[in-house]
C-alpha cells in the first residue's frame, strides 16, 4: 500500500494546531500507521531538503525546521501521496485552494503549516532519512 512522509511544522505545533490536522487527514480516510513527536536534527533536514540546496532560502528553512518540535506522521492509503499533496494546498498559503490546511493554518510561504512527499520515490526516500529519528520500523 502507498504510503507518504507528512511533518507538521513548528509554528503548526506551537499553535496547538496538530489535532485538527491529523483530523483532516483521517476524515479523508486516510490511515496513520506511525506519528512522532520530534525536535528535526539539521543532518536529517539536510537530507530531507537536498533538492532544495543552494537556493536563497534553503539556510532559513533548514533553521526555522530545526527551530522547535515537530510531528512527523506515516500516512497510508491509495493514491495517498497526491490525495496529501490536496488537502496541503499550494506552498504559499495565499495561494493555497479554501478548504486546505495551507489555507486554512498557514501563515507564510515557509511556515505552511505541513510537508508532504511529492512523489511516490520522493515518499520511500524520506521515510528512509526520518525512520531512525522517528522510531518508524519500515
Ligand atoms: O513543501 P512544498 O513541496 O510545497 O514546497 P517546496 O518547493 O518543496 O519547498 C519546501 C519548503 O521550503 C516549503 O514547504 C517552505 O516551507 C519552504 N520554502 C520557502 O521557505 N520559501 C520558498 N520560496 C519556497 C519554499
Ligand atoms: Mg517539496
Amino acid at each position: 500500500m502507498e504510503r507518504t512522509l507528512v511533518i507538521i511544522k513548528p509554528e503548526a505545533v506551537i499553535k496547538k494546531l496538530a489535532g485538527r490536522i491529523i483530523s483532516i487527514y483521517e476524515d479523508n480516510r486516510l490511515n496513520i500507521i506511525h506519528a512522532h513527536r520530534c525536535l528535526p536534527t539539521k543532518e536529517v533536514l539536510a537530507k530531507h531538503y537536498k533538492a532544495l540546496q543552494g537556493k536563497d532560502f534553503y539556510d532559513s528553512v533548514v533553521q526555522f525546521m530545526s527551530s522547535s518540535e515537530v510531528i512527523v506522521l506515516i500516512l497510508e492509503g491509495e493514491n495517498v501521496v497526491n490525495i496529501v499533496r490536496e488537502i496541503n494546498g499550494s506552498t504559499n498559503p495565499l495561494k493555497a485552494k479554501p478548504g486546505t490546511i495551507r489555507y486554512m493554518y498557514g501563515e507564510t510561504v515557509q511556515e505552511n503549516a505541513v510537508h508532504g512527499s511529492e512523489s511516490v520515490e520522493a515518499a520511500k526516500e524520506e521515510i528512509e532519512i526520518w525512520k531512525d529519528l522517528i522510531r518508524f520500523e519500515i
